[in-house]
C-alpha cells in the first residue's frame, strides 16, 4: 500500500495562538487514515504549540521550515536543529524556493543544513526546483540533478533513506499554475535515478507548487508522486482537513 505524505507548509503565517486553534480545528474535521501522514511546518515561534496539539498522534507531525548547520553559537536571529527538537520537531524542510531565492541561500548552504538535520535525528525534506526560465532553457533537470548532488553528494546509502524530497518548481509556487501530473512524474523518475544510482530504492518524493483542493487528486493519481508539499492551500484548517482526507482514494 502506498503511504502518502501530505506536507503543509505555514511560511510566514499563523502564530501560537493560531496554531493550537488551527490544529484543534483540523483534528475535529480530519479523520485518521492508516494510509497517509500529515506533517505541518509552523513558523519557528509556533512549533511548540503545534508540537503540543498534535502530541498523541503519531500520523501528525511537526517540523521546522528552516535550520541553520551550527548546532549553537553567536547566529542571531537563527535556529539550530537542536533547538528545533527540543521544540518538538521531527523534520525539517531544506532549500526551499523561498529561502533560495529571498534569502540568498547557496546549494553550499543546503549540503551543511541536510548534513546538520541528519546529525541530530530530524528527517530533512529537501526542496528542489528549477525557475521559469531554467525550465525554458530545457535545464530542468540539470538544475534539479544539481540541487541534489550538492545537497546530497557526499550522503551514503542508510543516510539517504531517511530523508524525503520535495519537486517544487519554482514558477508553480504560489502563482496558481501546477506542474501537470506528467511534468511532475517525469522529474520525479529523475530524482527516483539520481538517488538510486547510490543504493536506495525507496525514497518518498513530494511535488510542490499550487497544490489545491481542485486539482490535488489528479496530481497524486500519479504513482510517482508519494505527496505534497503545500503553502497557500494549507493555511484553512478545514479545507485542509477535506484535501488530506479526500484527494486520494
Ligand atoms: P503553494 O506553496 O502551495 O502556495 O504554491 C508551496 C510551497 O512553497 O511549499
Amino acid at each position: 500500500m502506498r503511504s502518502l505524505l501530505f506536507a503543509a507548509n505555514w511560511k510566514m503565517h499563523l502564530g501560537p495562538e493560531d496554531a493550537r486553534a488551527y490544529l484543534k480545528t483540523f483534528r475535529a474535521r480530519y479523520n485518521r487514515r492508516d494510509d497517509r501522514t500529515v506533517w505541518f511546518f509552523p513558523p519557528a515561534v509556533s512549533l511548540e504549540a503545534a508540537a503540543q496539539a498534535v502530541r498523541e498522534r503519531h500520523d501528525l507531525v511537526v517540523g521546522a521550515q528552516d535550520i541553520y548547520w551550527e548546532p549553537k553559537g553567536a547566529f542571531t536571529g537563527a535556529i539550530s536543529g537542536p533547538l528545533a527538537l527540543q521544540a518538538g520537531a521531527h523534520a525539517t524542510l531544506i532549500g526551499h524556493s523561498e529561502r533560495r531565492h529571498v534569502f540568498g541561500e547557496t546549494d553550499e548552504d543546503t549540503r551543511r543544513k541536510v548534513a546538520a538535520a541528519l546529525a541530530v535525528g530530524l528527517v530533512p525534506l529537501l526542496c528542489v526546483g528549477e525557475t521559469l526560465a531554467e525550465r525554458d532553457a530545457g535545464h530542468t533537470t540539470a538544475v534539479v540533478v544539481r540541487q541534489l548532488a550538492a545537497a546530497l553528494g557526499g550522503l551514503d546509502a542508510p543516510a539517504l533513506s531517511r530523508l524525503v524530497v520535495a519537486y517544487e518548481p519554482v514558477w508553480a509556487i504560489g502563482t496558481g499554475r501546477n506542474a501537470t501530473p506528467r511534468d511532475a512524474s517525469l522529474v520525479h523518475r529523475e530524482i527516483r535515478g539520481w538517488i538510486a544510482q547510490r543504493g536506495v530504492a525507496r525514497l518518498r518524493v513530494l511535488y510542490g507548487g499550487s497544490v489545491n483542493a481542485k486539482n490535488a487528486a489528479e496530481l497524486l493519481a500519479e504513482q510517482e508522486l508519494d505527496g505534497v508539499l503545500v503553502g497557500g492551500a494549507s493555511l484553512d484548517a478545514d479545507g485542509w482537513a477535506q484535501l488530506v482526507q479526500t484527494a486520494a482514494p
